[in-house]
């Protein structure tokens, strides 16, 4: 891999660092950031500016690898403990953060003489196999989708949520239709579609409007939409989902009025220890994402605000689940326990 190629993804290790497109940043300026420390990655985690259940865990992993880099001699097993509980606390849902940090550990605990560079080695290979298993999705999914298709989205599962192609979104990318037509569901309160859909879709040369969250029912009901396509931040084993808040919504109404609704992810987001979408952690996150815009208050001072920043769709809305391996229905998920 060239390091030119490496600077086209969302996240990558150059000279010691951990470099991140700063995505609080865009469509309005194109900044990256290099992380040198533990506590950077964690709050870059924590503050967004590198967001997306794959794009955190390939983060998450190259922090642990960091870590692996900054322990010192005498406590070290400690520092990798504290450096792996700070990581894991970041984001709770998104499930790739714990996979690519019990990979970058073993790796650590294989071979302690030489954790620094195996560590980097396992941070390494989840990205790569990232980008692999996203370029896998987007070449079986694009076969769902008809010329003429218009194509609803929720947040962004994009380039930027992966480490590159994306999940939703690949699909749409590899499609060898170029008249298909995407609604971006803004997606209130941190404005992912708004924000960043939009602005890979026009990188991409892709036709798309943006909409409101609460628009993506009239757009179905009235016929506009062939079929919907997510990502998700876990997969349980029964095949329910957590993705961001508002999915279930698009997911109810998208059955009321028989549109496919797909879900897009690899492997490395089903949690096969997790029996069902009761038992997946939701994110509750700060009160000023949904009563201010930037500095502007624009809410009731007084009123108390509840901010899940997740939901469940229940694997009975979900028409298949677009992965690395195959297009499956929900129910076929545990079958790929092995
Ligand atoms: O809170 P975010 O922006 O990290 O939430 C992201 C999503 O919900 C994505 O749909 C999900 O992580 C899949 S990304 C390939």
């Amino acid at each position: 891999m060239q390091i030119a190629d490496l600077q086209y993804r969302t996240v990558w290790w150059q000279d010691g660092a951990i470099n991140i497109i700063d995505q609080t940043s865009l469509p309005f300026n194109f900044k990256v950031l290099q992380l040198t420390t533990v506590e950077q990655v964690a709050q870059a985690i924590l503050q967004m500016q590198v967001r997306g259940a794959p794009a955190i865990g390939a983060t998450g992993g190259f922090g642990l690898a960091l870590a692996a880099r900054l322990a010192p001699a005498k406590n070290f097993a400690e520092f990798i403990k504290k450096s792996k509980e700070t990581l894991l606390a970041t984001r709770p849902t998104a499930f790739d953060l714990s996979y690519a940090l019990n990979q970058v550990e073993a790796a650590i605990a294989q071979s302690p003489a030489d954790s620094a560079a195996t560590a980097l080695q396992a941070a390494q290979a989840f990205a790569d196999s990232n980008v692999q298993a996203c370029r896998q999705i987007g070449k079986l999914g694009a076969e769902l989708i008809q010329p003429n298709f218009q194509i609803l989205t929720h947040c962004n599962a994009g380039a930027l949520a992966t480490v590159d192609f994306g999940t939703a979104l690949a699909p749409i990318r590899f499609s060898k239709h170029r008249n298909i037509f995407v609604y971006v569901d803004e997606t209130r309160p941190r404005l992912q579609g708004s924000r960043l859909t939009a602005f890979e879709l026009e990188q991409e040369g892709i036709p798309h409007a943006i909409i409101a969250d609460n628009a993506a029912g009239y757009f179905m009901q009235t016929g506009q939409v062939d079929m919907v396509i997510t990502g998700a931040d876990r997969v349980a084993l029964n095949g329910d989902v957590a993705n961001k808040i508002g999915t279930y919504e698009k997911a109810v109404v998208a059955k009321a009025n028989n549109i496919p609704f797909y879900i897009a992810a690899p492997l490395s987001t089903i949690d096969f220890s997790c029996a069902s979408g009761a038992k997946i952690p939701i994110e509750q996150r700060a009160d000023e994402e949904i009563s201010y815009i930037e500095d502007k208050l624009i809410a009731n001072p007084n009123s108390p605000i509840q901010n899940p920043a997740f939901d469940i769709t229940p694997a009975r809305y979900i028409t298949g689940i677009i992965t690395d391996k195959g297009i499956f229905r929900p129910e076929q998920i545990r079958h790929l326990q092995k």
